[in-house]
């Protein structure tokens, strides 16, 4: 985990002032630098967040690894309040920097949570699990995000890297990529420099952990990171773990 939070920590502060218009760039690190998603993508990407997490007014929801902090201010209208939570001090600060005002933002890693226990109506976690290679801090963040949601309180931990897709999503980045580099001008690839560590999972090793503890969940393919007009919207490559909590 410290070698992650120096990764997101060297990325956030080399970014920090470029982006202050574009924070969202900084967390579409499938993109090349300086592309911004288009307007019709990231409302399909909210649509299926909320689809997932089913988010009300009265609720509380915390974006656990929210990074730059798009996703948590995308949210704000659709509940109560929310808070964000990082490991990096620098990607946080970048999360300031999109919602300066009345904004919660807490310094933690996933597998420790500061929090004390049922404080969140909702959790989201979202390209966060997708660094993680050892199976130990997976099974405790996932009980940290448990142990802090409230009785009937829901979670989405989104696009987990699906191992027994491997190459389907080896070609879907070739040709993302190739489609980035005909229709954009190209800056930088910002993981190649980056080196953020990508560890595929298999969606077993979850079921029979979260039947193990009999937490109810349900499993769904990821929305498509690489989506184009014309492209289907999920994407078996990726998939996400949707946890509900007994009442
Ligand atoms: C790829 S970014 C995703 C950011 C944001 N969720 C999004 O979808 O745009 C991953 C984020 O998770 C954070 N992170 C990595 N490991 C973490 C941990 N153990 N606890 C909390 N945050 C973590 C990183 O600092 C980084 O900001």
């Amino acid at each position: 985990m410290r070698k992650l939070r120096t990764i997101f920590n060297d990325w956030g502060n080399r970014t920090q002032r470029t982006y202050i218009h574009k924070q969202w760039v900084l967390s579409k690190w499938e993109v090349l630098d300086g592309i911004d998603w288009p307007v019709e993508k990231v409302k399909l990407l909210f649509q299926n967040i909320r689809d997932g997490l089913k988010p009300a007014r009265f609720h509380s929801l915390i974006d656990i690894g929210c990074g730059g902090g798009w996703i948590q201010k995308g949210l704000k209208p659709y509940v109560k309040q929310t808070a964000g939570l990082d490991i990096s001090l620098e990607m946080l600060r970048n999360a300031h920097l999109v919602s300066p005002r009345k904004t919660n933002l807490i310094c933690g890693n996933v597998c420790e949570l500061p929090l004390r226990d049922k404080s969140f109506d909702r959790i989201l976690c979202y390209f966060v699990f997708i660094n993680f290679g050892d199976p130990k801090d997976i099974i405790k963040a996932i009980l940290e995000i448990i142990r802090i949601l409230k009785n009937g309180g829901r979670a989405l931990i989104g696009q987990i890297p699906d191992r027994n897709f491997s190459s389907q999503y080896d070609t879907a980045k070739k040709e993302y990529l190739e489609y980035c580099r005909k229709n954009f001008q190209v800056g930088k690839n910002i993981r190649d420099i980056c080196l953020v560590p990508v560890h595929p999972l298999d969606r077993k090793f979850f079921t029979a952990f979260l039947e193990k503890f009999n937490i109810p969940y349900e499993i769904r393919n990821s929305f498509n990171p690489f989506y184009r007009a014309g492209e289907p919207e999920t994407v078996e490559w990726r998939f996400d773990l949707i946890l509900q909590k007994k009442k």
